[in-house]
């Protein structure tokens, strides 16, 4: 019998791995298709050349640099449930990306790096995930390698984050005295086995045996560090609990190594068993507000990230649409609350190694919709037109460039190019009050580079981007228009608005943005915008 609307739903689980560059995202996300089976063993390299074909081969930075800009979203079976994997971009300079695909999560894996614990990035998207109550799951990769005690590390999490942490199993030792781990909370041995990287392996689950049986085996440091240490864990650390770890509270804790295929099964079974269904989202209907349930009649979802030239041969774009309720269908029309219609003819579906035609999708699973430009990050799409979901946040740029044509004779058509670039959010624009210049922000260096690539290859622009008047920008915002008018007013080479036309402070330095919140209590100057239409 087919499946319910209500049942497709709560079979979806969709996440997002987050990490610090280098952690192993990359490794952790190719062991997971393994292990769910989405990719053979085999087709291992080819998936990885695949994937860089119809995601990533359009800019040739990427290959430069070695690094994947663009993000896109995986989707395999496995055990009843559907999940969607959403690939975050890892390299630190383009972490806006990273920080809009968050949203489209209903639970985030974080992979902490043994050997060092909480990192610099790690901490800022674990605040965006914090920001959404995000349930986290961790786990804590690369014990092949020395690691620093694994208590430390929980305690590390508790107290950066503020997040209790509730391991599922312990592990013996680390690096060349690694010996496996034992499940927390059934007493079972996963002994490990040095596996080469690449070597075959069953993917899944490790063996479980008893620790008696393998004792003799382990080093015996090792296995002091582990009777020590998971006896100190069961009577001082938190019991997992799922209402905890829902409300973002508490993160249940996975070791392993993702090179050796290690834990990696484990991973997947705690997210088969914890992994939240697709949750209520905030919407206001006809300005209402209320909350839109999974298996509500009626699609409705929201443009998370919008992609262009995925495909080399079309200039396309790509807007990824997060869908929250209903059951969405092929050719079917869904409207923005501002009016606009799409047709959905072609929804892209996005498997691990190929991209296909969606016939049906359902809450939680995220599809492409090809367009000339009609949507924007943060437009919400419905069969009914009314609903609006609470926004995706804009952050503040930390990079502030004047953009300018080198022939002056093109600075009409540098604005449309600038104008298209930021509405597809691959950097914002600022119109300063006063005078004519164009000020790009970014929150890393490289998505000056992309957006200065893309001038040239598809609007065929010579552009430089000079240092600008100003470095800080933030939204401003007031209870009392009036204090706002008054505001810029008073700072007209100091003001200016960004793309949706919202006020904005340019200020030299963080210095002049905390003298004027002083001198200005009633008005608010923040770095984060949330943008919904
Ligand atoms: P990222 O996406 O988070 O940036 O990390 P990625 O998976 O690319 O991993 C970064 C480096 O760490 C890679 O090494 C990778 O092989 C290694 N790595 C990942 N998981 C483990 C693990 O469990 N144990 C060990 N020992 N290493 C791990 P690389 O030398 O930079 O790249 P490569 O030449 O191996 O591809």
């Amino acid at each position: 019998m087919p499946l319910s609307l209500s049942e497709q739903a709560a079979r979806r689980r969709t996440f997002a791995i987050i990490s610090h560059p280098d952690a192993g995202k990359t490794t952790l996300t190719e062991n997971l298709l393994l292990a769910g089976g989405a990719i053979r063993a085999a087709g291992e390299v080819a998936a990885r050349g695949e994937r860089r074909r119809t995601t990533s081969d359009w800019m040739k930075i990427e290959r430069d640099r070695g690094i994947s800009v663009s993000a896109s979203v995986m989707t395999f079976e496995f055990g009843g449930n559907v999940y969607n994997l959403l690939d975050t971009p890892g390299h630190e300079d383009f972490s806006e990306d990273t920080y809009r695909t968050l949203t489209a999560a209903d639970c985030a894996i974080m992979v902490l790096d043994a050997a060092k614990g909480i990192e610099p990035q790690t901490l800022k998207l674990f605040e965006v995930c914090r920001m959404r109550d995000i349930p986290i799951i961790t786990f804590i990769n690369k014990l092949d390698r020395e690691a620093l005690d694994p208590l430390e590390l929980l305690d590390e999490v508790a107290d950066k984050l503020q997040l209790d942490t509730a391991p599922l199993y312990w592990p013996a030792g680390s690096g060349n005295r690694f010996g496996g781990m034992v499940d927390l909370r059934t007493d079972e041995y996963l002994p490990y086995f040095k596996q080469a990287p690449g070597e075959a392996f069953t993917p899944g689950s490790t063996d479980r045996t008893s620790l008696a049986a393998v004792r003799e085996k382990l080093d015996p440091g090792a296995l002091t560090e582990l009777e020590e240490g998971s006896e100190l864990a069961r009577e001082a650390l938190p019991k997992m609990d799922r209402q905890a770890f829902l409300e973002g509270h508490l993160t249940p804790v996975v070791f392993g190594t993702a090179l050796r295929h290690f834990g990696v099964g484990e991973l997947l079974a705690t997210l088969e068993e914890f992994a939240p269904a697709p949750r209520p989202q905030k919407v206001h209907r006809k300005d209402v507000a209320g909350e839109l349930n999974r298996d509500d009649e009626g699609v409705a979802g929201f443009v998370f990230k919008i992609q262009a030239n995925m495909d080399p041969n079309h200039r396309d774009r790509i807007a990824f649409l997060r869908l929250c309720s209903g059951e969405f269908r092929r050719g079917m029309r869904l409207k923005t609350i501002a009016g606009k219609q799409v047709n959905v003819h072609n929804p892209l579906m996005f498997l691990a190694q190929d991209r296909e035609i969606a016939e049906t999708a359902y809450a939680g699973d995220v599809i492409g919709v090809p367009n000339h430009g009609q949507l924007r990050v943060g437009d919400s799409l419905s069969e009914s037109g009314d609903v609006r979901f609470a926004g995706i946040p804009n952050f503040a740029p930390e990079i502030l460039r004047r953009a300018r044509a080198k022939d002056p004779m093109k600075a009409k058509h540098l604005r449309k190019a600038l104008e298209g670039l930021a509405e597809e959010g691959v950097t914002q624009l600022f119109k300063p009050s006063i005078g004519s210049d164009m000020i790009v922000g970014a929150v890393g260096a490289l998505q000056i580079d992309v957006m200065a690539e893309r001038m040239v290859t598809e609007y065929g622009l010579d552009v430089v981007f000079e240092p600008a008047p100003y470095n800080v920008a933030r939204w401003i915002s007031s209870d009392d228009e009036a204090k706002i008018v008054a505001f810029l007013d008073k700072n007209k080479s100091a003001s200016g608005t960004d793309l949706d036309g919202a006020p904005v402070y340019l200020a030299k330095n963080s210095w002049d943005v905390s003298y004027a919140a002083e001198k200005n209590p009633d008005i608010r100057f923040t770095a984060t915008k949330e943008r919904s239409a």
